[in-house]
């Protein structure tokens, strides 16, 4: 059937926002289908959108048909209409998953009820999510770098269409691949290059138009990885000449490629100038090492730190080398006793780059036939660096618990990169004003939050004083979280935790035991008297004066903190004659 090119229907949603559809082809075999979001105007939480957005997914037909991507779940009626119009779902042999976030990947599912012979194909990490994500079985093929999947020629011409695999890990998210067709030579690469901007203008035509858009796209969700971004321009430097970068979001970028990717190349190289970095090294396809990996990366992030992740497999020999010597602290995992002679020899080249100065950490690939992790820990050692945390061991396999003890571990590294900055940041406010602020005065409180998942729980807890009463109706209240707080990822949208408000004159044990400093993944309510079932969000202490079982409604994000509002769904008070404990300060640079 040949490709409809169209701008398809306007569409309503049921929130009354304005939705629309575009088909065009874009390439020899290669159409877009493009899901226009005029109106959207937030995204990932962090940052506002100003120009709505759009999803672009791609059809290619070889001797085989691949879609690239699908749509957010609120184009699923329109969006699943248009691409019948183009091709007989049947005859879709692969669905290639650039990364498994649910503006993508939200309607997965029901193009697997069209066809559930159709192959997934994705990076390991983005098959391990997306079968968490629709909980169903189905076909699937991890590529790695350097794969490709051969599409063959459409019976029209003679171009044939193979795809290269391009990993990007962390652009923007951890299972990124960019997918690369040597037959039309169009990159496909999903969040990079991407803008939200919604218009029907198919390509950059006009570079001025787009370029705010471009720049404040990249500054909120590539800049923060920008080492990240460096590699995988240097990966794609080595295809040959691009014709068009295929972006998920937004204009195809095809008039300004070179301004587009020297953008990148600039603003990445002058945000990794002189920041220290924690080298997080892992092993794709060997064990649980790339979501353990991940974790670490997530940790290192919320304390704001910059970390490189590196397949130790995969990478460059003299980019190895680099991005170990350069770094503050080098993460590591257990390796194969028997490694092949590729790692043998990544191996050796880690081991010859690290310096006496920098930290070391070692966990876990729970791989199977791992070295000893001590043994491990002695080769990284040898010049005398110190242990950036205790050797994450992992006895079974990896569950919530242990992500969660990996992302604490994460966590305490990037403060520790980040400790002489930030008390510098401190240092540099004015005086007279942090003690003005010292004079806002809160409750004390103890949030706790637990989670139960299949085999495994996750729990958090934290003494809390900046918590404040939010509405009357419903009843909410807001509380200013860390960024790097622990119990931070047990609290995101619709997440429930519980406020147990501390008693005037009984407080002083509850407030010593949670302000210890407690190690990765440990169980904080450990000689903690705690009420069973009273709250769904969290445990409830018993010596708690009154608790307020909540549900996370928004978050609001500051320079350190997230602002989080919740509602209250239930609420008791134990003593009505007593006092809650108040928290009187000198400075406002501290709790
Ligand atoms: C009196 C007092 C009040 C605090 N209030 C808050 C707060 O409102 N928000 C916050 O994020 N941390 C607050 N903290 C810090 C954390 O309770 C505590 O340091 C933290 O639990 C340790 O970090 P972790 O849980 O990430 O390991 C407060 C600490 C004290 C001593």
């Amino acid at each position: 059937m040949a490709a409809q090119n169209s701008s398809a229907t306007v569409e309503k949603s049921n929130h009354g926002s304005h939705l629309s559809l575009q088909c065009e082809t874009i390439g020899t075999d290669t159409t877009t289908i493009r899901s226009l979001d005029w109106d959207r105007s937030r995204f990932d939480i962090e940052f506002g959108l100003r120009n709505g957005t759009t999803y672009n997914s791609f059809l290619l037909k070889g001797e085989k048909t691949a879609l690239i991507d699908t749509s957010h779940t609120k184009f699923k009626d329109t969006w699943l209409a248009l691409l019948k119009k183009n091709i007989d779902p049947k005859k879709i042999d692969y669905l290639i998953i650039s990364h498994t976030e649910p503006d993508h990947s939200g309607l997965v599912g029901d193009l697997l009820d069209l066809n559930p012979e159709i192959e997934i194909v994705g990076s390991l990490v983005a098959i391990k999510f997306l079968k968490d994500q629709i909980h169903r079985s189905f076909k699937s093929r991890t590529i790695k770098s350097g794969d490709n999947l051969n599409l063959g020629k459409n019976t029209s011409n003679d171009i044939e269409h193979l795809i290269e695999f391009i990993s990007a890990p962390n652009l923007h998210w951890p299972d990124t691949i960019f997918s690369f067709d040597h037959g039309t030579n169009i990159l496909y690469t999903c969040d990079a290059f991407g803008l939200h901007y919604c218009s029907e203008t198919l390509f950059d035509e006009d570079s001025e138009v787009i370029a705010d858009d471009f720049k404040f796209y990249y500054d909120c969700l590539m800049g923060p990885n920008a080492r990240s971004v460096i590699q995988a321009l240097k990966r794609i430097d080595k295809l040959p000449q691009i014709q068009t970068i295929a972006v998920g979001h937004g204009p195809l970028l095809k008039h300004f490629l070179d301004l587009w990717i020297n953008h990148y190349r600039e603003w990445s190289s002058q945000r990794t100038k002189n920041e220290s970095y924690a080298a997080v090294c892992y092993l794709s396809q060997y064990g649980f090492c790339d979501r353990l990996s991940q974790s670490i990366a997530h940790g290192i992030g919320k304390a704001e730190a910059n970390v490189e992740l590196i397949d130790l497999q995969e990478s460059d020999p003299q980019e190895l080398s680099t991005l170990i010597s350069d770094s503050s602290a080098v993460i590591v995992p257990t390796w194969p006793n028997q490694p092949k002679a590729e790692l043998q020899s990544a191996i050796g080249i880690l081991l010859a780059a690290l310096k006496q100065k920098q930290w070391v950490g070692v966990y876990d690939a729970y791989g199977g036939n791992d070295e000893p992790i001590d043994v491990v820990v002695n080769q990284l050692q040898t010049l005398g660096q110190k242990q950036i945390f205790t050797p994450l061991r992992v006895h079974e396999k990896p569950n919530s618990n242990t992500y969660q003890r990996f992302e604490e571990a994460g966590t305490d590294v990037g403060q520790i990169l980040n400790r002489k900055k930030n008390i510098q940041v401190i240092k540099n406010i004015d005086g007279e004003l942090i003690k003005a602020m010292g004079r806002i005065s809160g409750g004390l409180y103890i949030v706790t939050a637990s989670q139960k998942e299949d085999r495994s729980s996750r729990s958090g807890a934290m003494i809390a004083s900046w918590v404040s009463q939010a509405s009357f109706n419903p009843p909410g209240l807001t509380i200013a979280v860390a960024k790097d707080r622990a119990i931070e990822t047990l609290m995101q949208v619709n997440d429930k935790f519980v406020v147990n408000v501390l008693q005037e004159d009984n407080y002083q044990h509850l407030f010593r035991h949670f302000l210890k400093r407690f190690p990765p993944g440990a169980n904080r309510f450990a000689g903690v008297e705690i009420l069973e079932g009273v709250a769904k969000g969290g445990p409830v202490l018993v010596e708690a004066l009154a608790f307020l079982d909540c549900v996370v409604s928004q978050r609001l994000e500051t320079s350190d903190h997230w602002i989080i509002y919740a509602v209250v769904n239930h609420g008791s008070v134990a003593n009505s004659e007593a006092k809650t404990a108040v928290h009187h300060r000198k400075v406002g640079n501290n709790y």
